[in-house]
């Protein structure tokens, strides 16, 4: 390659690249047809990286034998390798555009990057100038460096901090920095069963603050290490008490975790202890506004969006409640294609757990034999339209977890109805087209776990419903009317 060309080469290469850093803003929005392109970015980089690897690899050899020619091929490798990082650099800035990365490692992988194609170029223009030996290392390096230090910063931004150095070698661990391990205080598998306290509090409490409040030292007379000693702090008549429930602002312990750090009376007190993170306050203050107390569990607490995502960022499965938070077994397999061949029909409605719809075509299928072995597993039972009567609603007992029942269009005029009290799941019952009528209000208003009715085309009135309305605030009643 003539000296000529390869100028023009390091000139091309210096423009496109400012081109690429000054007209793509990476708070700008990156445009439809460069979002496939910026997709392929993770690829992109990787060829002109093995280009340049080659090249190196080819340079290598030369020093070795003492040749002073650089040939074509080292040449054209360093040519494919440094366009193809503009290429990838372009790429990789729409990329950035479509968010979502972290911004300080993005501002190293991004800078160490750019060094890339400008360092091949770079090297294009001394192999066919010629240049002195600290000039060629000085080249060679500064590629090195923006192919490590650029991909080792691309590999955090993808995979998480400790990606390119989890499986390092324990002699280069001190270099590269430990890995920092996953959050492990908390075990999050059973939000339905485990209490805020136990799971959350406690432990906070107790890497932070039980060294000095508990442990056989209890600082400012306070002891964090047991629910009980917590419960009997009694505070100084001019501060808040240690814990107002539902009211963090007025707890004390609370405002001593918020008070920032150089505050003489922020806890921990810094610099003889590391301050708390802020996802660790938020918990304790959740823990505290939320009236959680000792004993209420993660899943009933009020949860809002961002305590949400801190638990779902220390791995916190997907919260079940209702009927999916028991453990009903599952059926017989047998037993379940026996029953839906005798005028009833089954659906299980989840994948991961046992639960079925039943339609019915008649109110025989109540009496179908081994319907009690399955009636667990049955979450939503449909009469609509069939032959049902007031005398068969006692059987639907027979469904302690069902929690919709469809007895629209049936000749039930809802005397018996009462029996349906004692289901706990019950939300959602279709009366839709029956005689039932307003003797039926008080006994709806039983019901634990209503939260919809409908009432359409029945002998109810309309102060019927106002009436329900009152005793059901929370429950929807849909009368058509209204
Ligand atoms: C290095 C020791 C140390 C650690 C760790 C520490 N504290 Fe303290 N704490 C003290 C001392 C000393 C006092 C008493 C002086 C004061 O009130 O500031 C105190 C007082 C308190 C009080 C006031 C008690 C009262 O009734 O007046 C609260 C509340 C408190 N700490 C909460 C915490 C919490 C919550 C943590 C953990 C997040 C914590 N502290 C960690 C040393 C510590």
């Amino acid at each position: 390659m003539t000296q000529r060309a390869a100028f023009w080469n390091a000139l091309a290469t210096l423009v496109t690249l400012g081109l690429i850093f000054f007209l793509i803003d990476p708070a700008g929005r990156a445009p439809d047809g460069a979002r496939f392109l910026a997709r392929q970015h993770p690829a992109l980089v990787h060829l002109p990286i093995g280009f340049l690897l080659f090249a190196g690899l080819v340079a290598l050899g030369r020093w070795w034998r003492k040749d002073d020619q650089p040939g074509g091929v080292e040449q054209t490798a360093l040519l494919l390798g440094g366009w193809g990082g503009v290429a990838a650099a372009a790429a990789g800035s729409w990329l950035m555009q479509m968010g979502g990365y972290p911004t300080d490692v993005m501002f190293w992988h991004r800078a160490f990057g750019l060094i890339i194609p400008l360092a091949a170029a770079g090297i294009v223009l001394i192999n066919a100038k010629g240049g002195t030996p600290l000039v060629k290392a000085a080249s060679w390096g500064l590629l090195l460096i923006g192919v490590l230090v650029g991909g080792h910063a691309g590999g955090e931004l993808t995979h998480g901090k400790a990606f390119s150095t989890e499986y390092a070698p324990g002699i280069l661990k001190p270099v590269l920095g430990e890995a920092p391990s996953l959050d492990t205080r908390f075990d999050l598998s059973r939000p339905d069963s485990s209490t805020v306290y136990e799971v959350l509090v406690a432990p906070i409490l107790g890497a932070k603050c039980t060294s000095c409040h508990g442990e056989g030292r209890t600082k400012g007379g306070l002891d964090l290490t047991t629910p009980e000693a917590i419960a009997a702090h009694e505070t100084d008549t001019e501060d808040d008490p240690l814990i107002t429930w539902g009211a963090s602002d007025a707890s004390l312990l609370i405002q001593r975790v918020m008070l920032p750090v150089e505050h003489r009376r922020a806890m921990p007190p810094v610099p003889e202890s590391a301050p708390l993170s802020h996802a660790d306050v938020e918990l304790l203050r959740w823990w505290v506004d939320s009236a959680s107390g000792f004993d209420g569990t993660i899943a009933s607490a009020d949860m809002p969006g961002s305590i949400r995502t801190i638990l779902q960022a220390y791995g916190m499965s997907e919260i079940k409640t209702g009927v999916f938070a028991l453990n009903v077994t599952a059926p017989d397999t047998a037993l379940v294609s026996n029953l839906s061949t005798a005028g009833l029909r089954l659906s299980r409605i989840s994948m991961d757990q046992p639960f079925f719809d039943l339609v019915c075509e008649s109110a025989s299928c109540l009496r179908a034999e081994g319907i009690d072995d399955l009636a667990p597993n049955i979450i939503s039972v449909d009469f609509a339209g069939t032959d049902l009567a007031d005398a068969d609603l006692a059987l639907l007992q027979r469904f302690p977890h069902v929690t919709s029942l469809d007895l629209s269009r049936t000749g039930i005029n809802g005397r018996g109805l009462e029996v349906l009290s004692g289901l706990a799941y019950l939300a959602r019952i279709n009366l839709y087209g029956t005689r039932v009528d307003d003797a039926l209000l008080d006994v709806l208003a039983s019901f634990p776990a209503l939260e919809a009715v409908y009432l359409w085309e029945t002998d109810v009135t309309a102060e019927g419903v106002a009436r329900l309305r009152d005793a059901l605030p929370d429950t929807e009643i849909n009368d058509g009317r209204s």
